[in-house]
């Protein structure tokens, strides 16, 4: 219901703008070396990963999964792929291979969603840029073949846990070499988000377009809030600059929350009219080419910060500070959920809130901070890690999102920027050119 509103604001704000279309990809070969990176964690073992399936309704939004695109730039529905670990030592020996499988096409369903490519396509092989394409119909008796030839191999296998596509061919396999049941499969995302966690330069680039795109759009924003402007319109506004910057689409449901609205944190109905005196909470950024990018302001209504909505701002924005201060590569952590790890920033950035201002019955603030200070990010808004929470190092891409939200003042208050572990260890904010401090933000509100 959201998503369909979503879409339908910004087919409403954006048909008299030109729309930029810039999915790009990455050289076939950083595709490659990922596999053959996914192939050295497998333990001589095979992955299978599956490709999203197209909606079964199909004007619903298609993305493809997140693993499979890490792996292959492909984005296409249905596919499979395979990678066969190195395995010199087995009997028989095993050399490294990868066989990228498409599904056989469906020419009605094209009618609907758009020509596909298929194992017999030409140039399919360039396209796809894996060593082998094959027609998906070859999927068991590859995987049959495999296994035959070492049975132990039925417990190496690697695929996504909640494929049902997986589950159905380990059956299939286990059925016709003979047993009884289905291997389990190891879990295949861990050593993907292993591999995921640390981004390469054009990943880094994709990010960086992900946030030029956002903080226009969050730009925007300061420029269209105001009383009487309603959280739709805003949203609706913010989306049409993500696809005018290139973003094919918002990283999560946009929140606008206006008044009481900013103190619930995951507040996306946008639904309210902004009236003079609120403070309004955006949390709303857009995926670039798959790249996600997190921003949050908070903004005053009507342009000017109150003398308290100003001291909590300033509050929220000295953690943030007190965050990056706290940062040392390849020590700290975001979060710690018991807030006792010196090494956690969130501790840092506790501790400040808990001990600047007060609230109104003269209680520390840290009450009114209700979640973690932040999260990895990348394919995902929310990327994965494998141990949480992580050591930070060069490469790697996370959030500092802290916040006070005070409901009995109907005033709630995050900041959230997007940073990048730099080679030297430092970081870089990503979302630096975007106003930080309220001085800024007013000033941003009053550009025409
Ligand atoms: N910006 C949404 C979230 O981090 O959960
Ligand atoms: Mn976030």
């Amino acid at each position: 219901m959201k998503l369909f509103r979503v879409v339908v604001v910004l087919l409403a704000v954006s048909t008299a703008m030109p729309v930029l279309n810039a999915f790009e990809k990455q050289p076939a070969s950083v595709y490659h070396g990922r596999r053959v990176a996914l192939g050295a964690k497998l333990h001589g073992g095979v992955a299978v990963l599956f490709a999203a399936r197209e909606p079964l309704r199909d004007f619903m939004p298609y993305r493809q999964d997140e693993d499979f695109y890490y792996l292959t730039g492909w984005t296409e529905p249905g596919a499979a792929l395979v990678v066969v670990a190195d395995a010199p030592q087995a009997t028989p020996p095993r050399m490294y291979r990868e066989i990228l499988f498409l599904p056989t096409r469906n020419l009605r369903m094209e009618k609907y969603t758009g020509e596909k490519l298929d194992a017999a396509s030409p140039g399919v092989e360039k396209a796809a840029g894996v060593d082998a394409v094959k027609a998906m119909t070859e999927l068991p008796t590859v995987l049959n073949e495999l296994m035959g030839a070492n049975r132990s191999l039925m417990y190496n296998i690697w695929t996504q846990p909640e494929s049902a596509q997986a589950k159905a061919l380990l059956g299939f396999t286990a059925v016709t070499l003979g047993g009884d049941s289905a291997p389990a499969g190891h879990d295949v995302t861990g050593p993907t988000a292993q591999l995921r966690v640390v981004k390469d330069e054009g990943e880094i680039e994709l990010l960086k377009k992900a946030s030029t795109a956002s903080i226009e759009a969050q730009r925007v924003m300061m420029r269209a809030v105001k009383p009487g402007a309603t959280e739709l319109a805003v949203a609706g506004k913010m989306t049409a600059a993500w696809m005018e910057n290139g973003c094919e689409r918002p990283s999560y449901a946009p929140i606008v929350g206006s008044g009481i609205n900013s103190t619930t944190l995951h507040y996306d109905a946008n639904s309210r009219t902004m009236e003079d005196g609120d403070l309004v909470v955006v949390d709303a950024a857009c995926e670039y080419s798959m790249y996600a990018s997190d921003i949050t302001r908070t903004v005053p209504a009507n342009r000017q910060f109150t003398a308290r909505q100003r001291e909590i701002y300033d509050i929220v924005l000295g953690a943030q500070q007190a965050a990056v201060d706290a940062f040392v590569a390849g020590k700290s952590k975001i979060n710690d959920r018991d807030r006792h790890d010196p090494d956690s920033l969130d501790n840092a950035a506790y501790n400040y809130i808990n001990t600047h201002g007060k609230s109104l019955d003269g209680k520390p603030l840290g009450q009114y901070w209700l979640h973690g200070l932040g999260h990895m990010l990348g394919i995902n808004v929310h990327d994965p890690v494998e141990v949480y929470p992580a050591v930070l190092k060069p490469g790697m891409v996370f959030t500092i999102e802290p916040g006070i939200y005070i409901p009995e003042e109907k005033l709630g208050v995050r900041i959230e920027c997007d940073f990048l572990v730099g080679a030297d260890g430092k970081l870089i904010d990503l979302d630096g050119a975007l106003p930080h401090t309220a001085e800024a933000v007013e000033a941003a509100m009053r550009e025409k």
